[in-house]
């Protein structure tokens, strides 16, 4: 058991490390297929654009979410503390990384729970894997929540990470199940969100069906835990680990674009977050008009995270800065109106949605 801990704890830094250290980023998210039409004559301020929002009843001053990323291991506590007062000093929500290191071994709880201690205020959502829900109960899932006084939980789907981690767990049976009794006997809104690979239609039909309040799409075209997993066996020093380093690689095309997967699960119901690939405001606002309700950033955030406030805050104040400049550039004073501004989708993007209008699909 203490071997266990060791290794989870571990885990969560490789991650950011590699995350941090080497180019991990796969595929297309399929927003280059995607244009928002322009607007010649907006009629509104640029001065006056509206970014503030909301979210399963909160107010948010911006779309932008920060995505589950970090914590359970001592060095990621100050990346998740600065992570934290920007979410608090912007008004926007954020997520933590999965909180099974803490649960494991609740020496580690601080590592999360800093980020309430920073963003008294914020939209904090708390993260456990659906197979940590499903092999530990609700208890887990209760803890995750009291850990860092959270307003949402997000269970989390890695599949495809599983499959090429040497210490992943191959057995998804149960897990929609563990979620449906989760949404029953929870207060807290669950939102399930994968993580890389997208969500499609049949997948978010179930999942509405077990009671989730959101769905967070986690598509592809982003970050790659296919790579990330590749990059980590090729450390490792165990011999039967070596084939999963071709595998991680052979599976990096693997996942449903982040656009696509959107327009499925909006297809499905709402509210949806976005994410996967999200590289800037740009994103967020052709996101935004294809019906989404907020969208997530994770990698951009990482190195800013582990330099300091202020190169976070300038990530922040540039993604703020291109949202609004497309919103004044589609006549939107308001995220309500980006949401029914007109779309061009063409490409790979607009035969895999096999729709000509993915912007009506609420
Ligand atoms: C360093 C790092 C750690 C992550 N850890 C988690 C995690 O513990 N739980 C989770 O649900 N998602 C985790 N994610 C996935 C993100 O929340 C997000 O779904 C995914 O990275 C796609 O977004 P991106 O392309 O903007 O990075 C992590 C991402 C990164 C970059």
């Amino acid at each position: 058991m203490a071997d266990k801990k060791r290794h989870t704890s571990s885990r969560k830094l490789d991650h950011l490390r590699i995350c941090a250290e080497e180019d991990i980023e796969c595929g297309d998210a399929g927003f280059g297929d995607i244009r928002i039409v322009h607007n010649a004559l907006p009629e509104c301020d640029m001065g006056n654009i509206d970014l503030s929002t909301r979210f399963l009843s909160h107010r948010l001053s911006s779309p932008l979410f920060i995505s589950a990323m970090t914590g359970g291991h001592p060095y990621t506590k100050e990346a998740n503390a600065r992570l934290a007062r920007i979410a608090e000093g912007f008004g926007i929500g954020m997520g933590v990384g999965s909180q099974r290191a803490a649960l494991e071994d609740p020496q580690l709880a601080d590592t999360f729970s800093v980020v309430r201690d920073e963003a008294p205020h914020a939209f904090l959502v708390a993260n456990l894997g659906a197979v940590q829900l499903r092999d530990h109960g609700i208890a887990w899932a209760e803890g995750a929540v009291e850990m860092i006084g959270a307003d949402a939980l997000a269970i989390h789907l890695n599949f495809l990470q599983e499959a090429i981690q040497p210490e992943g767990d191959h057995n998804a049976a149960g897990c929609l199940s563990a979620i449906q009794e989760l949404c029953a006997g929870i207060k807290t809104p669950v939102i399930v969100k994968e993580t890389g690979c997208g969500i499609s239609a049949e997948t978010a039909r179930k999942c509405w069906g077990a009671g989730v309040s959101a769905i967070d799409t986690g598509g592809w075209g982003g970050t790659s835990w296919a790579a990330v997993e590749s990059v980590r066996a090729g450390t490792s020093k165990r011999k039967e680990d070596r084939h999963l380093i071709s595998l991680g690689a052979d599976l990096t095309g693997w996942g449903i674009p982040t656009a696509v997967s959107l327009a499925e699960v909006l297809s499905t119901g709402s509210p949806v977050i976005a994410s996967g690939g999200i590289r800037s405001g740009l994103d967020i606002a052709k996101s935004l008009a294809l019906g989404a309700d907020l969208c997530g950033m994770a990698l951009p955030l990482v190195k800013p995270a582990l330099t300091s406030d202020e190169a976070l805050t300038e990530r922040v104040e540039a993604i703020h800065r291109e949202l609004t400049a497309a919103m004044f550039l589609s006549g939107a004073a308001r995220i309500s109106d980006l949401r029914k501004a007109r779309l061009y989708v063409t490409g790979k993007t607009r035969q895999m949605i096999g729709r000509d209008d993915p912007g009506r699909f609420r």
